[in-house]
């Protein structure tokens, strides 16, 4: 199988699957229990909390430990806006977001927030100025996508949440960095932000276990009560052995994110340039996207049918974002692009582990789909 749908989900990998596998049998006990097998669990999480915390320049105690960044996003999003109501009911946020991100800022627009989007253009380029001009005296809230996961567009956090806070010292901005934690170098010691999610999943870890960045000293109301877990801010026992796998996926990219980025950058350059050879191919994604998505149109073909095609040839792409399941691309509509180009856009996304045979063997399938398959009818 060739696997290039990275920005869905990644192959865990098999250090890390040991790590939870030793967890499993060797750390059962639970982390708030009192007795020793209780305090060892504390002792384990809490290295795998400073660990991690590490990787992105935080202290232990601003790292949280959630599900998933659905969860981080929601936890974050509600928790700042409802902290900020009496004065900042304005929350602004990009139209391209996740919609772990747009489900939170609609219900709280039903709430009585008030929420500014700020859409990409047609080239999926969100506009920093405008995004900056949008934001006032009772902006409470700015939640931003750090690397979009269908077209890779890449914003500049640090310069953005400078502009941002300049304007508005109090606004509370939120990262939701779940395309580009462990892929970028993120340190939030130079980011004015008070929050970031992240996910292991993306990172060749195990689904079912993401963290939450939360700068300290920052108001914030807990939205997810209970037993006090997590210094309040997300009740549920923490699970110990996907945490642990967490930082061991994070301790396999950190030394090689800068040479991660360069692998990518030769399979991305070799993917368009390969794609020039089609006259039917126009590229989504921005020229400065992050290097590891890729998102084109393969114009004169749905995307489903080319998606089964190619994976008959044990190849797997996704068309747009893999939440979305067959509905057209979100951001590809708010960068109202042709229905054309929609309905025949594909995603590639690539991972550590594919090499340049595997963007050969795309472009070969590709060749092959346009003498097999049918053309849509206009
Ligand atoms: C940008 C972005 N935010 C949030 C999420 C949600 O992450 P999770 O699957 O961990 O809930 C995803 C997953 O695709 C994503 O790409």
């Amino acid at each position: 199988m060739i696997y290039l749908d990275n920005a869905a989900t990644t192959p865990v990998n098999p250090q890390v699957a040991q790590v939870i596998s030793d967890s499993l049998h060797n750390s059962f006990a639970n982390p708030s229990s009192l007795y020793s097998r209780g305090a060892t669990s504390e002792i384990e999480m809490n290295k795998a909390r400073g660990f991690i915390a590490g990787c992105i320049g935080a202290k232990d105690k601003e790292l949280y430990f959630t599900s998933c960044a659905s969860e981080s996003n929601n936890i974050a999003i509600y928790g700042l806006a409802l902290a900020r109501k009496n004065w900042g009911k304005k929350i602004i946020t990009t139209g391209y977001e996740h919609p772990a991100v747009r489900q939170p800022c609609a219900n709280l627009a039903e709430m009585g927030f008030e929420t500014v989007l700020i859409d990409p253009d047609k080239n999926g380029i969100v506009d920093e100025n405008a995004i900056v001009d949008a934001v006032d005296s009772k902006t409470g809230l700015v939640t931003l996508i750090h690397v979009n996961n269908e077209t890779g567009a890449k914003l500049d956090i640090e310069r953005l949440a400078n502009r941002i806070k300049e304007k508005n010292p109090r606004c509370a901005i939120h990262i939701d960095a779940v395309q580009s934690f462990m892929k970028f170098p993120l340190d939030v010691k130079k980011l004015k932000i008070e929050s970031l999610s992240f996910s292991a999943h993306k990172i060749n870890g195990p689904k079912g276990i993401g963290g939450l960045y939360l700068k300290q000293g920052t108001n914030i109301k807990p939205v997810f009560v209970g037993g006090g877990q997590e210094s309040g801010l997300r009740a549920g026992t923490e699970n110990i052995h996907y945490i642990q796998g967490l930082a061991k996926a994070c301790e396999i990219l950190k030394p090689n994110l800068i040479r991660n980025l360069q692998h990518y950058a030769k399979l991305r350059t070799q993917l368009l340039d390969g794609l020039k050879a089609f006259d039917n191919v126009v590229i989504n994604s921005p020229e400065n996207a992050a290097p590891y998505t890729v998102n084109f149109s393969f114009v004169g073909y749905r995307s489903e049918t080319l998606l089964h095609f190619l994976d008959s040839k044990g190849i797997c792409v996704s068309s747009g974002s893999a939440c979305s399941k067959g509905s057209a691309s979100h951001t590809l509509t708010v960068m109202k692009l042709p229905h054309e180009r929609i309905d025949s856009s594909v995603r590639v996304s690539f991972g550590v582990q594919n090499t340049e045979e595997d963007v050969v063997a795309l472009l070969t399938a590709l060749k092959e789909a346009t003498e097999k398959l049918q053309k849509v009818k206009r």
